[in-house]
């Protein structure tokens, strides 16, 4: 108890609290509380400035994984788990369009000298057939600017 008093650092007792709260019982307890408190207030102090960057990226990332649903018909981020479908998107950032390795990609895609970016895929995405003509991918693209910027998003990071 005369530690908890004397504690200096509140928000080092608001993380030990649980394990020591589960051992002592409860008299005794108002000076942890306290420090509880004030740890608490710590904590959300931190949390008021984190928490718009955090939650505008987390969000992106959200909306990124359900469009990717779409691409998931015919593409996995897995490469042991590649289909004749598509091409895995793993490693995509970077590697030169046409060259996951096992895949049977068109003669267009292969001689397309493209180097996945997040430019060139906003590009590809907005219009597969204008940027790589006579490419295979049979789908139609994503109209909307937003789920394009959020399947990118999302794609760099589950992509690595
Ligand atoms: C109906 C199946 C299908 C869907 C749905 C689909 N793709 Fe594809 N995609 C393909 C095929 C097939 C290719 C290879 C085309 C070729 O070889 O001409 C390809 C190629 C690609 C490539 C080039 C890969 C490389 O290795 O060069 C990217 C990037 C890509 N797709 C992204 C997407 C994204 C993102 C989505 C969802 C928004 C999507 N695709 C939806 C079938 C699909």
């Amino acid at each position: 108890m005369i530690a908890d008093m004397t504690m200096p650092t509140p928000s080092l007792h608001g993380f030990s609290r649980p394990v020591r709260r589960a051992k002592s019982a409860g008299s005794g307890s108002k000076a942890r509380r306290a420090a509880a408190v004030l740890a608490g207030a710590v904590l959300l102090g931190a949390a008021v400035v984190v928490a718009p960057w955090r939650g505008a990226l987390a969000q992106e990332l959200d909306k990124g994984e359900r469009v990717f649903k779409k691409c998931q018909a015919c593409h996995s981020l897995d490469p042991a788990q590649q289909t004749d479908k598509g091409p895995a998107l793993q490693g995509v950032f970077g590697r030169k369009a046409g060259t996951a390795p096992g895949f049977a990609y068109s003669e267009a895609m292969k001689a397309a000298n493209i180097v996945w970016t997040e430019e060139t895929l906003e590009a590809f995405l907005a219009d597969s057939q204008g940027v790589v003509p006579g490419n295979t991918m049979n789908f139609s693209g994503l109209r909307k600017p937003e789920d394009r910027t959020a399947v990118i998003a999302y794609l760099r990071e589950a992509s690595k």
